[in-house]
């Protein structure tokens, strides 16, 4: 039987400003997959995982494919139930109120989630309606976040029709409408080219600047290094590091993040990509 910890301290009545506790607090999270054959073991995708991330911060998952990112992610979001351990998000016990959680976070998955078949001005009020906002205040918040996010030139366009980048800032501010506390965002700058995918790192700097939390998970180390505050090096489903990108370089003795992953793991993040 797996072993439930006693929820965290639970602090949702507060107001943002005057809750004492970080945007997410885990501990011991796990979350196994039945194998793919019945007599395969279970692949073990996180397993038993602390994590604080501190309010206001940028925080980076920095990890190679299928070291349980995403999955993580999934949990910390209500998405699936972990088998094991507990969390607080936005101050909300995960197991006991993933309803408020969800009020008070944004996702936007490695997948994106836009339709390519609307325009980004469709996409963004579908947004806004499906998170309750009446027809005028959508209107109001569809005009905000297009100026926000500079989508004027191409929010009329079919989203299919834009480019990556375009999409990608589409959809960060489709994640944006209810004015989230919490923005996960999983590999916002995948496939990018490096000019939107520094564009990508200005709008994140924006909103934590706003005073909003942002996670996001990147196999791109350069990334990390530059954008988190924090960040929590992952591998196998497991922590294996996790601290501000300088403290990891210096207490590893490294110059780069890969130094400190191939420090850790005996193996280049690098070279774990190319051959995942
Ligand atoms: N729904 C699922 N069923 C079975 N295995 C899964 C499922 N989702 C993820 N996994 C496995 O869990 C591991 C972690 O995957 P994932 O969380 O997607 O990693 P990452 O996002 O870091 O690439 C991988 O081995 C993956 O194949
Ligand atoms: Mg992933």
């Amino acid at each position: 039987m797996p072993h439930h910890p006693a929820p965290l301290r639970s602090c949702g009545s507060a107001t943002p400003e005057s809750r004492p506790c970080p945007a997410v607090e885990a501990r011991r999270l796990a979350k196994p997959f039945p194998g793919r054959r019945r007599t395969d073991p279970p692949v073990e995708a996180v397993r038993g995982i602390d994590l604080t991330v501190p309010r206001g911060t940028v925080y980076a998952l920095l990890g190679p494919n299928g070291a349980g990112k995403t999955t993580l992610f999934r949990v910390l979001t209500t998405l699936v139930a972990p088998w094991e351990g507990t969390a607080a998000v936005a101050g909300l016990d995960l197991r006991r109120e993933p309803g408020a959680i969800r009020q008070r976070i944004g996702l936007i998955g490695q997948r994106g989630g836009c339709d390519g078949t609307a325009t980004g001005r469709e996409n963004l009020s579908l947004a806004c309606r499906l998170y309750g906002l009446t027809r005028k205040e959508s209107r109001v918040r569809v005009a905000e976040l297009e100026d926000a996010f500079d989508l004027g030139g191409f929010s009329a366009r079919l989203a299919r029709t834009c480019s990556g980048g375009q999409r990608r800032r589409l959809e960060i501010a489709m994640g944006l409408v209810h004015r989230p506390e919490i923005l996960f965002l999983d590999e916002p700058t995948t496939g990018l080219d490096p000019l939107s995918r520094a564009g990508l790192w200005d709008e994140v700097k924006a909103i934590r600047g706003s005073g909003a939390t942002v996670v996001l998970t990147t196999h791109y180390l350069d990334e990390a290094d530059v954008l988190a505050d924090r960040l929590c090096i992952m591998d196998n489903g497991r922590v294996i590091a996790e601290g501000p990108p300088e403290a990891l370089k210096r207490d590893h003795g490294a110059t780069t993040l890969d130094g400190v992953f191939l420090g850790l793991t005996g193996r280049s993040l690098r070279h774990a990509e190319a051959s995942a």
